[in-house]
């Protein structure tokens, strides 16, 4: 199993670039089973969650094939009997279920197992459910499999907001049957994130009408058939502002060529409350900081609130942060398994329910820690950035999910980082 070593204490300076978001390329793969033409993706990164997703879709009747420089090319059997996604790919990545939305709408057909548990708290699926039975799809639950059935799916009016606000995978999977059902769907309490908006301009090429992108309230005319598109994926708003939060935390200087200023809005106004110096320049997010970061609370809320996806790493740099600062977790309202982590390394942090009281400390000293989940292990990464001598992280596979190149990056920013087999 592999491992990171990474060195401490360095400024980060200097400019990365962004990938293609793992999170938009997950669900906008997905919609190769709706059209009758080849989807040809740009951007898309290559990460074990992509690879996943690109075996489930072979497995499901569509052919992938990935070519140089992010380039995918997929082209679905059209009405293929192989509608089953199993257990032992629906347990290893939770985005596998946008492919029950597709299934039932085109083919009329899906057996999807239910995705497996998560680090980061309870993640259930009773919103996409609602909203496909809402278009007339008959969803079963059996033996851990969602078993699917239906005609034509037809236009209803729903509200798919739960406890914890509106869901980025559900919005995806309904808006993605929606585009195929008959008449006028209207889905209330739709998320707004960067990749639900990704995805419907995907549909929209595919020849879908979809009003309202990137607001609450999504009004779709449903088409008969789609065809295939070209599409370049928006670069990874989470991939850039872990970057630009390591370079803030260790008061370095990094660029971010590629991030989406919108898409970052509430990062870099947090950053900037913290006392790090924050611009927008061709295209690409600056961050700089001199001096210590001042303590700040920080709470997640959905798109265009903070981001979960960034909670953790921003928590990470609020380890040393001059002050006291909550973190409030609105979206999972476990997750927080970096935190018995961070503490190794001398991190002050108290939970309290679904918020974390983080009392800065002037630094934090490298240790052996173990990774989590994908987020949490990008913590560490900033932590032993910031740390007094060496850390190391075990467990990085997480890692290896979501960051393309993440030790070259980090390289060529001046990080001490490298990986090690532990076998
Ligand atoms: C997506 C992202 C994930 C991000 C999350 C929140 C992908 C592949 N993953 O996950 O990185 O952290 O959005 O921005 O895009 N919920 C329900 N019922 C449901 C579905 C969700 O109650 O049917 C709850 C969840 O438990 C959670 C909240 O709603 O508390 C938001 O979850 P959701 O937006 O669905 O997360 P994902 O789409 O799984």
């Amino acid at each position: 199993m592999d491992a990171l070593i990474i060195t401490g204490g360095r400024r980060l300076t200097g400019k990365v670039r962004a990938g293609g978001a793992k999170n938009a390329a997950l669900p906008i793969m997905a919609t190769s089973i709706l059209a009758d033409g080849p989807l040809v993706l740009r951007g898309v990164p290559d990460l074990a969650d992509i690879r996943t997703m690109a075996r489930l879709l072979g497995l499901l009747g569509v052919k992938v094939e990935r070519k140089r420089g992010g380039t995918m090319v997929l082209q679905s059997a059209g009405r293929s009997p192989k509608n089953r996604a199993p257990y032992d790919i629906m347990r290893t990545m939770r985005a596998g279920i946008c492919v029950l939305g597709p299934l039932v709408a085109r083919r009329g057909a899906a057996e999807v197992s239910l995705p497996g548990g998560c680090a980061i708290g309870d993640r259930p699926v009773d919103l996409h459910l609602k909203g496909l039975r809402a278009l007339g799809a008959r969803l079963e639950v059996e033996h851990g499999y969602i078993v699917g059935s239906c005609q034509r799916l037809r236009g209803a009016e729903m509200y798919l907001g739960g406890p914890f606000g509106s869901s980025v995978t559900g919005t995806a999977n309904v808006l993605m049957a929606a585009v195929l059902a008959e008449g006028t769907t209207v889905i209330d309490a739709a998320a707004c994130e960067p990749e639900v908006q990704d995805l419907a301009h995907v549909l929209v090429k595919m020849g879908a009408t979809i009003e309202g992108i990137g607001s609450p309230r999504l009004v779709v005319e449903g088409v008969d058939r789609l065809h295939g598109c070209e599409h370049r994926v928006i670069p990874d708003r989470v991939e850039a502002g872990t970057y630009l939060v390591a370079g803030a935390a260790t008061r370095g200087d990094v660029t971010v060529d590629g991030a989406r200023w919108d898409d970052l809005f509430a990062l870099v106004n947090t950053l900037r409350e913290m006392g790090a110096d924050v611009e927008r320049l061709d295209g690409t997010i600056r961050v700089s900081a001199r001096r210590r970061l001042a303590s700040i609370d920080v709470t997640t809320l959905p798109f265009p609130g903070f981001p979960t996806d960034l909670q953790a790493q921003m928590m990470a740099a609020l380890t040393v942060a001059d002050g006291i600062s909550v973190v409030t977790e609105k979206i999972f309202p476990d997750r927080f398994m970096h935190v018995a982590e961070l503490g190794r390394m001398g991190a002050r942090i108290r939970k309290q329910g679904n918020a974390a009281v983080v009392h800065g400390t002037e630094q934090l000293s490298g240790a052996p820690v173990m990774a989590s989940d994908l987020r949490a292990s990008a913590a560490l990464v900033v932590a032993g950035l910031m740390a007094e001598g060496k850390t190391t992280i075990s467990r990085i596979y997480h890692l290896d999910r979501g960051y393309e190149g993440l030790e070259r990056k980090l390289r060529s920013l001046g990080g001490r980082i490298r990986r090690i087999n532990m076998r």
